[in-house]
């Protein structure tokens, strides 16, 4: 079977260290690798609309933001077809095949819908209210509309953050219920979710569960070194660690949760050689005497390590945003072929092919001779 890797971000922001740990900084390893027969990268601009239908604007400019945050930590387009989900119609034909076979109960209980629900307040709270009126059909049924996008490819491996993992489980679902009741035409998705624990869900610089836009928590990929600087030294550390000599907490301590999920021991090496291992570090800090100035600089010296190349891409490639636009053209034009044949052959198999089913066409003219 062949190898197809496909994911997606939806453009309500700019990217920042939450996508880069949970998702982008293995699409880049993936895509160097190149075990695979075909990569895609997409901006997921009509499942951004489902809950800022009013607001367009701000997805259209975003869709030019995140392009440049993909293109910036190193996606090739040489390498990874980079397209725009709304450019993709076939996408949508599919969604409605798909809406048949899942019921409202199965879409209640999709995890991340309901999360999601009560955290935008389309409702009043209480989960009588959390379905209710307020919730725009199309929100509701994204995931229906999701596991069209990663159907449409016939996907094999979704690289996502760990919420993402009921819209995975629930494409499997439509897949299964589409082949066993059409005929085998769609491949069964398998989530690749990033192996180190801590990446699956940074927190946010305020110590907060998970870094996001609404809470005013992230570092982004485009932030200049003066923000990050600013950002890193006002970090959430433990705050019953008082004073140098104090024992401190590294558990819940946002700046050692970074540096598991960034800092390696050659990071030490150049940066902070009094340590060899994080491990050592973290003990000193624990037995007290070891300031939270002196971790948060070497911190920072590690994420400027990383975000400085990817900044300087970004530079480069806001100088000729044209271009950016013809990688997505180019990248959607390639994406629509690819769903246009499984669309294709979806039909086949659902039998909705008309003028290409001779069969019937015979069939129907001997019924009425
Ligand atoms: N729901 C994803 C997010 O919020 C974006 C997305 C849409 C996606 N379609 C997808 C991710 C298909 C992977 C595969 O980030």
């Amino acid at each position: 079977m062949k190898k197809v890797i496909l994911t997606g971000d939806r453009p309500t922001g700019r990217l920042h260290l939450g996508h880069y740990v949970g998702s982008l900084r293995n699409r880049v390893i993936i895509q160097n690798e190149g075990d695979y027969d075909r990569m895609f990268v997409f901006i997921a601009d009509v499942q951004a609309l489902t809950d800022n239908a009013a607001n367009p604007e701000k997805v259209r400019q975003n869709v030019l933001e995140v392009a440049l945050d993909y293109l910036s930590v190193g996606l090739d387009p040489e390498k990874v077809t980079i397209f725009i989900q709304s450019q993709v119609p076939q996408l949508h034909e599919m969604t409605q095949f798909f809406s048949n076979l899942v019921t409202v109960a199965r879409l209640q209980r999709n995890p991340t819908v309901k999360t999601e629900i009560k955290m935008r307040g389309f409702g009043e709270e209480g989960e009588q209210q959390v379905f209710g009126s307020g919730v725009p059909v199309g929100f509701f049924t994204y995931p229906i509309s999701q596991a069209a996008d990663i159907a449409a490819f016939k996907s094999t491996i979704v690289p996502v953050g760990e919420d993402q993992e009921p819209m995975i489980e629930q494409t499997r679902e439509i897949v299964r219920s589409f082949n066993s009741t059409y005929g085998e035409v769609l491949v069964e998705p398998q989530i690749l979710l990033p192996g180190n624990l801590v990446c699956r869900r940074l927190p946010g610089t305020d110590g907060k569960a998970k870094m996001s836009k609404s809470l005013g928590n992230c570092i982004y990929l485009s932030d200049t070194p003066e923000e990050l600087k600013k950002k890193v030294m006002s970090m959430f550390t433990d705050p019953g660690h008082l004073k140098v000599e104090d024992p401190g907490k590294v558990e819940g301590n946002t700046v050692f949760t970074y540096m598991d999920a960034f800092a390696t021991d050659e990071d030490l090496a150049r940066f902070w050689p009094e340590y060899k291992t994080l491990e050592e570090v973290k003990e000193h800090y624990r037995r007290g005497g070891l300031g939270d100035v002196k971790c948060k600089k070497f911190l920072l010296a590690v994420l400027e390590d990383r975000l400085a190349p990817i900044r300087d891409r970004r530079h480069a490639y806001e100088k000729d945003i044209p271009r950016v636009y013809e990688i997505l053209r180019e990248g959607s034009a390639a994406a629509r072929e690819v769903a246009a044949q499984t669309l294709r052959e979806m039909k086949d198999a659902m039998k909705i092919n008309y003028f290409d089913d001779q069969d019937l066409i015979l069939e129907q003219s001997r019924k009425y001779q």
